[in-house]
């Protein structure tokens, strides 16, 4: 028996309750780990809202984790008893110990603490994937990045920053902007009460963005449209304000033919050479001065619900980590 965080039905952060659950041995392919400290991410919300449904219940929410692998069963290779590992993988982190697909788990390099390892693992997996994949950031590039003070905006910006481009970023509050400057926005909007469309096309002269990366929706998405520029790219992989519209095709045709994509780290991390690859590649910009981990929350795992309350009324900012 493992004490875990368990959701038995869909709601708010009320229906965490902290309970036993039984953990199997490892079957073929998959390695037992002891969790030492848990990453937040916005996902866990919708997985305990119902936004986004879970197989079946009771559930255990939480796709990141780092900790110990304590057994493997038949046919992993990949990792071993007593490796230091981290993950961002399918629900079931919010619990001290959890079983996992072995080929979902990277070695965490000397000199990363296992909290930052948390707190980075799978919102840098996503941000190489948006950044070097989905489109890629080079030098001169102009980004506008919404919500940059937040988990991915903080890594995001940092990342793009270090890859040469000039980066816009939004935030709604004026400690939100300071901090987003110190991840390296070059230009700062309070889209709380600026006009940010507006803002983008006087800051860039009229020339827009290369790339705007939206995790916000709903209230960002559209207007997102206008500040792209010929031929640029509008890459949504996030909902923090709710689902976004209906996309009506008329809308990239007119603003100059751009791209426009609703991303996702699954499919940029679906092999497990990809998997390594893209945790090489955050581990690699960590080593080179490039990223910071920003873990300026931590909580008790009991205190799941007061950090989902938190993260939902945007008091958090980077990331924020759970400790079992
Ligand atoms: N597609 C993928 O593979 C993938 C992977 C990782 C994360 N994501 C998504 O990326 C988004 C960000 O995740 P995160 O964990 O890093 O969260 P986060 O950005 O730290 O938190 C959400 C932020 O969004 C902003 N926001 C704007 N309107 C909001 C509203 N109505 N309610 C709540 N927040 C609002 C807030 O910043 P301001 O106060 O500055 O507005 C808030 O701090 C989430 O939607 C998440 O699901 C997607």
């Amino acid at each position: 028996m493992v004490k875990a965080m368990v959701v038995r039905e869909t709601g708010g952060p009320e229906v965490f309750s902290w309970e036993d659950i039984e953990i199997a041995d490892p079957g073929a392919g998959e390695a037992l780990i002891k969790h030492s400290a848990i990453g937040l991410n916005y996902i866990d919300v919708y997985h305990r809202n119902g936004e986004f449904p879970v197989p079946s219940y009771p559930a255990v929410v939480g796709i990141e984790g780092a900790g110990v692998v304590e057994a493997v069963g038949p046919g992993v290779n990949d990792v071993a008893v007593g490796d230091r590992v981290a993950y961002t993988a399918g629900i079931g982190s919010y619990a001290e110990k959890r079983l996992i697909a072995a080929d979902r788990l990277v070695k965490i390099p000397e000199g990363i603490s296992d909290v930052d390892a948390a707190g980075i693992i799978s919102k840098g997996m996503t941000a190489e994937s948006m950044i070097r994949r989905c489109y890629r950031v080079k030098e001169g590039d102009t980004v506008l990045i919404h919500a940059a003070a937040g988990g991915m905006g903080l890594i995001m910006s940092q990342w793009c920053k270090h890859l040469g481009a000039r980066v816009i970023g939004t935030v709604s509050t004026e400690k939100k902007a300071e901090m987003a400057r110190e991840a390296g926005c070059d230009d700062v909007i309070l889209y709380s009460k600026e006009d940010f469309v507006a803002r983008v096309k006087e800051l860039t002269n009229g020339e827009l963005c290369d790339v705007v990366y939206d995790s916000v929706g709903a209230t960002t998405f559209l207007p997102s449209i206008q500040c792209v520029k010929r031929r640029g790219t509008l890459v949504n992989f996030g909902t923090s304000s709710g689902l976004v519209p209906d996309l009506d095709m008329s809308l990239p045709y007119r603003a100059g033919s751009i791209y426009v994509t609703r991303a996702s780290v699954i499919d940029y991390t679906v092999t497990r050479e990809e998997v390594v690859e893209s945790a090489n590649a955050v581990w690699d910009v960590i080593k080179a001065g490039g990223l910071t981990v920003n873990v300026n929350q931590t909580y008790s795992l009991k205190d799941a619900a007061k950090a989902h309350a938190d993260l939902e009324a945007r008091k958090t900012t980077g990331s924020t980590v759970l400790i079992p």
